[in-house]
């Protein structure tokens, strides 16, 4: 007889990221991008006004986020990390699609980020979703590596 196929996990929910997520966010942060943002500034960064965070969790697991800036009439994108185990699922595009979403919704016209030139996936995500180089600041990252500035209208 066949094995039975495995569970299905629900699909995880997306939230909102709140002050309370800052140990979450921090703990994915470092998983995904090697610790971009301390744990104060993360909960500075969740607790201020402007600046839209969201997350997919599945329970309490933090397994994507988005994160950004609204300013005046654009969204700065600051950071998007998918767990390790949970890529190529779709995640890091819905959970980025929904900020993009969130901030037309709140007026934002288009949305900006900075990708390092040799981050594959990173460039492979913001190209699927209509991001487009716009010009490059070189040696823009402590290694030494440029960054691409991106644009997409909303
Ligand atoms: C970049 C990142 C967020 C992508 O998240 P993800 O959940 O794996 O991406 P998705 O499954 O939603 O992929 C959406 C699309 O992006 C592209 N893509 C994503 N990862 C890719 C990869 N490793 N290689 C090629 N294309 C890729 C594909 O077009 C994909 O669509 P497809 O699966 O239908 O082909 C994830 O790899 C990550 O967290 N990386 C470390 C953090 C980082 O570099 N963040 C970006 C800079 S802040």
């Amino acid at each position: 007889m066949p094995a039975p196929p495995p569970p299905q996990l629900p699909a995880p929910t997306l939230c909102p990221l709140v002050p309370a997520d800052a140990p979450a966010c921090l703990a994915l942060d470092r998983a995904a991008l090697g610790g971009l943002w301390s744990l104060e500034q993360w909960q500075r960064e969740l607790e201020e006004e402007g600046r839209p965070g969201l997350g997919l969790l599945r329970g309490s697991d933090l397994l994507a986020m988005a994160s950004g800036w609204l300013v005046v009439d654009e969204l700065h994108i600051t950071l998007v990390a998918v767990a390790p185990d949970q890529r190529r699922r779709g995640l890091g595009r819905r959970v980025l699609q929904a900020l993009m979403a969130f901030a037309r919704e709140r007026g934002a016209s288009r949305a900006t980020l900075e990708v390092a030139a040799g981050n594959g996936p990173g460039i492979a995500l913001y190209g699927a979703l209509g991001f487009r180089t716009a010009g490059i600041r070189h040696g823009y990252y402590r290694n030494g590596e440029d960054a691409l500035i991106q644009w997409v209208s909303l």
